[in-house]
C-alpha cells in the first residue's frame, strides 16, 4: 500500500533530517555491495545512531505523535499489569524490568499503582535501545515519582539473570525483520537497493541457512507469489530472556497472530505496516527516521524459542481476555455492581483496549517463565488461544 498523498509534509528541518538518514542508508547500500537485506535498512532506518526513527527525537507517541500504544490510551492498561506484577513480585521476591519503554508512562503509571497497594518494587529496570527515549523516560519518572527515583535503573542489554516480572508492550514488532518472496516457485529474500528514483526492492537469492529453512516451514503450500516476514531477531531476543530467567514470568503484548494465521494463504503481502501522523500505509521507504516500521508477530514462533529458551509457556490469549481475567471490569467499576462488561465497553479508553475492532483481538499476550505455580492472574479467566 503506497502512502496517502494527502499525507502532511513534514516541517523543513524534519525533512532535512530524513534526507540525511536517507542518504546514510544509501551510503551503507554501497558500502555493503550495493543491496542491503530488509532487516538491515529497517534496522537502520529505526535505530541509526542519531538519525533512526526511534533513535532521534521525533514525538512518536500520543495524539501529537505517529501512533498510540495501548499505556497511552488508558492507565487501567497499566493498572491492570500491576495486578499481573504483584502476583509475580510476591511469589519471586524479585524486580520489575521493562523492555522498551516509549515514553515511560507504563512504567509511571505501574509503579504508581503498585506504590497504591503499597507493594512497590525495589527496583524497576527499564531496557531502553534509543538514547533519545531514555532521556524522556527519565524526565517523566523524576516528575512523577521524584522520592522513588532511585529505584528506576535503565541497562543497556538483558541481565543475565532475571528473577521477577518482565513487561515488553509492542517492542517484538519493531525488532527488524527479514522479507521472504516466493515468485515464480523460487525463494528469495528481499532487500533494498538505490536506483536514481530512490530506494528500491530487489529480490536476492536465499542462501541455505536458517532463513531459508524457516520459509519453506511456515509458506503456505504451492507456488503462487508470496511475500512475507520471519523475525528471527524477535526470536533470539525471546530465547534470551527465557535463558535468563531463573524466577518470574515475562509477558509480551504485540499485534499479531499464531502461525497458522499469519501465514495464511491469503495473506500473501505480508505484514508490514508504517505509522506516520496516525495513519498507515505499506511504504518503509517513506520519509526514513520520521515514520515507525513494523511487522505483526509471529506468536507461534516466539512462544517456541521462549521454550528453547528453558522457559515453561504460561498462557496465550487476546489482549481484551488478558486484561479482564486480571480485573479491568473491577477496576473501572471500582466497586460499582452496576458496572456491567457492556457498560464498560462504552467508556472510550476501555473501549479501544478491549474492543475486538480496536485494539481487543489482534494485539495478543503470551506469558511465559519459571517456576511460578499459580496460573497467572491475566490468563485464570481468559479462553487460551492455540498457538
Ligand atoms: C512501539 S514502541 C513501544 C513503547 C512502549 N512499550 C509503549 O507501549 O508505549 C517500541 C519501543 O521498543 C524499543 N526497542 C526496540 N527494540 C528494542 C530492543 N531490542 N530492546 C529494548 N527496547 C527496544 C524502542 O526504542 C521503543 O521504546
Amino acid at each position: 500500500m503506497a502512502p496517502d498523498t494527502n499525507l502532511p509534509p513534514p516541517p523543513p528541518e524534519a525533512a532535512a533530517h530524513s534526507r540525511e538518514l536517507a542518504e546514510r542508508i544509501a551510503g551503507t547500500i554501497a558500502d555493503e555491495g550495493d543491496w542491503i537485506p530488509f532487516s538491515r535498512f529497517m534496522e537502520l532506518a529505526l535505530y541509526a545512531p542519531g538519525f533512526g526513527y526511534y533513535a532521534a527525537g521525533a514525538r512518536k507517541f500520543g495524539s501529537e505523535g505517529d501512533f498510540v500504544t495501548a499505556p497511552e490510551v488508558s492507565p487501567l492498561f497499566a493498572r491492570c499489569l500491576a495486578l499481573q506484577a504483584r502476583q509475580v513480585l510476591e511469589a519471586t521476591d524479585g524486580v520489575i524490568l521493562e523492555l522498551g519503554p516509549g515514553s515511560g508512562l507504563l512504567a509511571a503509571d505501574l509503579f504508581a499503582e503498585l506504590k497504591s497497594q503499597g507493594a512497590m518494587p525495589r527496583s524497576y529496570l527499564l531496557l531502553e535501545v534509543s538514547p533519545d527515549l531514555r532521556e524522556r523516560q527519565r524526565r517523566l519518572i523524576a516528575e512523577r515519582h521524584p522520592e522513588e527515583l532511585d529505584r528506576f535503573t535503565w541497562i543497556d542489554t538483558l541481565p543475565q539473570s532475571i528473577r521477577g516480572f518482565v513487561i515488553a508492550n509492542e517492542v517484538l514488532d519493531v525488532v527488524p525483520c527479514s522479507l521472504v518472496h516466493r515468485h515464480d516457485g523460487e525463494l528469495f529474500e528481499r532487500g533494498v537497493v538505490l536506483t536514481e528514483a530512490g530506494f528500491a526492492w530487489d529480490d536476492g537469492r536465499l542462501p541455505d541457512g536458517e532463513l531459508r529453512r524457516r520459509a519453506q516451514a511456515v509458506l503456505p503450500p504451492g507456488d503462487y507469489d508470496y511475500l512475507t516476514e520471519v523475525n528471527l531477531a524477535a526470536e533470539a531476543l525471546m530465547r534470551t530472556v527465557a535463558r535468563a530467567m531463573e524466577a518470574g514470568a515475562a509477558v509480551f503484548i504485540d499485534y499479531g497472530f499464531p502461525e497458522r494465521e499469519y501465514y495464511h494463504p491469503q495473506r500473501a503481502m505480508g505484514t508490514l505496516r508504517c505509522h506516520y501522523r496516525h495513519r498507515f500505509h505499506g511504504d518503509p521507504f517513506f520519509l526514513p527516521g520520521l515514520q515507525d516500521i513494523t511487522a505483526h508477530v509471529d506468536f507461534s514462533a516466539m512462544a517456541r524459542a521462549a521454550e528453547q529458551g528453558g522457559a515453561e509457556l504460561y498462557g496465550f490469549t487476546t489482549q481484551a481476555y488478558f486484561l479482564i481475567s486480571c480485573g479491568l471490569a473491577v477496576l473501572v467499576s471500582a466497586g460499582d455492581p452496576t458496572m456491567t462488561l457492556s457498560r464498560l465497553k462504552t467508556t472510550s479508553g476501555v473501549h479501544r483496549l478491549i474492543s475486538p475492532a480496536e485494539m481487543g483481538e489482534l494485539f495478543k499476550v503470551l506469558a511465559f517463565g519459571k517456576g511460578i505455580d499459580a496460573p497467572l492472574l491475566g490468563f485464570q479467566s481468559a479462553r487460551h488461544l492455540a498457538l
